[in-house]
């Protein structure tokens, strides 16, 4: 059975959630940009909570369908009642590296998935053949290299530097929005184009503080398990406090990663 470092308790699911808010513009425009459009047929690998499930449920219409693939069956409750009032998107519980389901889609698209993936070419070749000659494939993902704080404050570059290193053991690639292009283009997609958005906040803006904090949170079995800090460093209860009162200290903000948006098209 895969499993997905960030885990899928409650409090994984609500920064799941806080994140798809954070991140639904830059989506929305990055999807209508990769030319999915009304009628279309779109596997969505990785779906989660269901947002892009919706997104592309939106974009494609009634005349169109989705379905969204994900392992995890608490996510799946949700995002069920999530696109209860759209008939046309479905979901499947199973390993997006084994399932086909043999039909012909005219897109595949997956955000925040190929980010999680121990071979990214390997999945998309797989799901490629999914793809009708001319189809869409569409990935959107992290690029985490950019996270940080400006100007520079320790307790948030440290636990910046955290991540990176915690997401990096437990087999993940927290900068393959930089490679996003490159991995549909070797995984045989052909004319691949994209672009990246940077959201960037205030320094009253309340949500750098507990997004950074969440992260943490959810990755604070790996960071223990692999030796790269303990709960007693971490401190978690009053993580997000410290932190905000930290970055107030030397007026600093968060400079959230690019979302990073890649397509092109089956030949
Ligand atoms: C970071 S979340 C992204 C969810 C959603 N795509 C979004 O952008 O909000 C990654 C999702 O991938 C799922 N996942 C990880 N490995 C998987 C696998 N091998 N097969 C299917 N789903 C997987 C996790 O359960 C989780 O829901």
């Amino acid at each position: 059975m895969p499993t997905y470092a960030l885990g899928s308790n409650d409090a994984e699911l609500a920064r799941l959630e806080a994140q798809a808010a954070f991140i639904a513009e830059p989506t929305r425009v990055l999807l209508q940009a990769s030319g999915i459009a009304a009628g279309m047929r779109v596997l969505d690998l990785g779906t989660g909570l269901g947002h892009v499930a919706c997104a592309v449920g939106e974009l494609v219409g009634p005349g169109g369908e989705v379905v969204g693939v994900d392992v995890d069956p608490h996510m799946l409750e949700v995002a069920r009642s999530r696109s209860a009032h759209l008939p046309h998107v479905r979901f499947v519980e199973a390993d997006v590296t084994q399932w086909s389901d043999g039909a012909s889609y005219d897109a595949v698209v997956g955000r925040l998935i190929l980010f999680h993936m121990a071979d990214p070419v390997g999945v998309l070749r797989h799901h490629l053949s999914a793809v009708r000659p001319g189809g869409r494939v569409v990935f959107l993902d992290f690029d985490i290299g950019g996270l940080r704080s400006e100007p520079a404050n320790r307790l948030s570059d440290e636990l910046t530097s955290l991540v990176m290193t915690a997401f990096r053991a437990a087999g993940a690639d927290p900068v393959i929005g930089s490679r996003l292009k490159l991995v549909l283009a070797q995984a045989g997609v052909e004319d691949v184009a994209g672009l990246g958005i940077a959201q960037y906040l205030s320094p009253d803006d309340p949500v750098g503080p507990p997004m950074l904090s969440a992260v943490v949170r959810s990755l604070a079995p790996v960071m223990v398990a692999h030796g790269l800090a303990t709960e007693e460093d971490l401190a978690l209860d009053t993580l997000p406090a410290r932190l905000a009162e930290s970055l107030r200290s030397t007026g600093s903000v968060i400079v959230p990663p690019l979302l990073v948006g890649a397509w092109g098209r089956r030949p």
